[in-house]
């Protein structure tokens, strides 16, 4: 199994070009499912769920032509609505082929995709809307099997903002009959990216990043070209790091305008970050200062960014409390940070942590693929040498990282 050996201690500098987010492709690859026509992706980052998600379109009949970033899908010969549990338990986000499958063909099988390291994660608001818009659903053998002659618009108000859901039931409703209100819907501006594209296919969609989304079902929709947004959890996990480490970066093809919530924050423990169209600069020669984070949807700060602000909190001067208001057991990386010398605190669902002067190197474990990153923060500021082991998590959503932070001067490499 790969491991990555860091060793500690070193600034950041340089320019890095952040990758396609991982969180706008997925559901993105998914809406190819929605045409016969093909549609042309760019900026589609390297990422094994990018792979996963591609093996699951092929075995519904899918055909993907893939050159770089670039990525061309036709279903035109989609024969085979059924997303079994080998590649569902692997990736969860396997649950976005539900709607566009049931609406393009009337019929879809998806295997439940179970609990996950960082909480349960249910998926009862994906079905309650289906089920709103006229869906006959059965949970049969561990796969929810959903059946609908056409699906009809409705009002759906989610109770908890999911972002996943919220994609979900916008696919299946562009091709439904009539008009569809997605109430307390999901701002996240992948949702946003989402939209944008299968407008570009044909859709009627209007609010999308507001918490109110109406789709007006169209009878088919047909190909077109779209890029892929940069990813802001790839850029906030750069700067997280540089305010960690120190150094002075800038960072190429990311769009400030979706890291606010982030980019105050570093601000507040120290960090001089200035910003253009798609580019951000960030200045950092201090030891930051200790910071305070509650999670909770967009434009809120994000929960994807939670684990790295706590490595770099381990280091700040201060005592900082996160909370985590979104995923249950979110604090894996805590136990891991505490073995390179961090002194944290957990009490429910925060984390009290208490800066101290250093980190020192030590072997630790990835749990989950933000844990990961948090853990590769740590490692470039902890003194000696930090081996992480399943590294696995990490190729899921970060797009050549170690490359990437070789390229900015870290001290990091792959090894077996
Ligand atoms: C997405 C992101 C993930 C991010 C998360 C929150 C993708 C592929 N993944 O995950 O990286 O951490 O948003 O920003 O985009 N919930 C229910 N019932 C449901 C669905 C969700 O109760 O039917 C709850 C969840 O348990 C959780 C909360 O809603 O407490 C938010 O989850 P959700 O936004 O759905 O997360 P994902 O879409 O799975």
């Amino acid at each position: 199994m790969q491991k990555l050996k860091i060793r500690g201690g070193k600034p950041l500098r340089g320019d890095v070009r952040i990758s396609g987010a991982k969180n706008a492709a997925l559901p993105i690859l998914c809406a190819s499912l929605l045409t016969a026509e093909t549609l042309t992706l760019r900026n589609v980052p390297q990422l094994n769920d990018i792979g996963t998600m591609l093996k699951l379109l092929a075995q519904m009949g899918v055909t993907a032509q893939r050159d770089g970033e670039t990525l061309a899908l036709n279903a035109g010969s989609l024969d085979n609505p059924v997303a079994p549990y080998d590649l569902v338990k692997t990736m969860r986000a396997s649950i976005l082929a539900l709607g566009p499958l049931l609406t393009r063909l009337g019929e879809a099988k998806v295997s439940l995709p179970g609990g996950c390291a960082i909480g349960a994660r249910p998926v009862d608001l994906h079905i309650k809307g289906l089920e709103a818009m006229g869906a006959t659903i059965r949970i049969e053998a561990g796969y929810i099997h959903a059946t609908a002659k056409r699906l009809k618009g409705a009002r759906i108000f989610m109770d908890t903002v999911t972002v996943t859901g919220t994609e979900n039931l916008m696919m299946a409703a562009v091709l439904a009959d009539g008009r569809t209100l997605l109430e307390n819907a999901a701002r996240e501006p992948e949702v946003v990216d989402l939209a944008d594209c299968l407008i570009k296919m044909g859709a009627r969609i209007q609010g999308h990043g507001s918490d109110t989304i109406t789709i007006e079902g169209v009878a088919t929709l047909h190909g077109a070209a779209h890029a892929i947004m940069p990813d802001r959890i790839e850029t906030g996990t750069f700067l997280a790091a540089v305010t960690a480490t120190g150094g002075d970066i800038r960072l190429l093809n990311t769009q400030p305008g979706t890291l606010d919530a982030v980019i105050e924050k570093l601000r507040d423990a120290g960090a001089t970050i200035a910003s253009s169209a798609d580019q951000i600069s960030i200045a950092m020669h201090k030891r930051p200062l200790s910071i305070n984070v509650r999670t909770a949807p967009y434009p809120a700060f994000p929960t994807d960014m939670q684990a790295q602000f706590i490595a770099l909190n381990t280091i700040a001067s201060g005592t900082a409390v996160v909370t985590e208001t979104i995923f249950e057991n979110r604090f894996m990386h805590v136990q891991e940070l505490v073995r390179l010398g961090a002194r944290i605190d957990i009490e429910g669902n925060t984390a009290i942590v208490h800066g101290v002067d250093k980190l020192t190197g030590a072997a630790v474990m990835a749990t989950d693929l933000r844990a990961s990153a948090c853990l590769v923060i740590a490692g470039l500021v902890a003194e000696g040498e930090t081996l992480i082991d399943r590294i696995y998590h990490l190729d899921r959503g970060y797009d050549h990282i170690e490359k990437k932070l070789v390229a900015l001067g870290a001290d990091i490499e792959r090894c077996n």
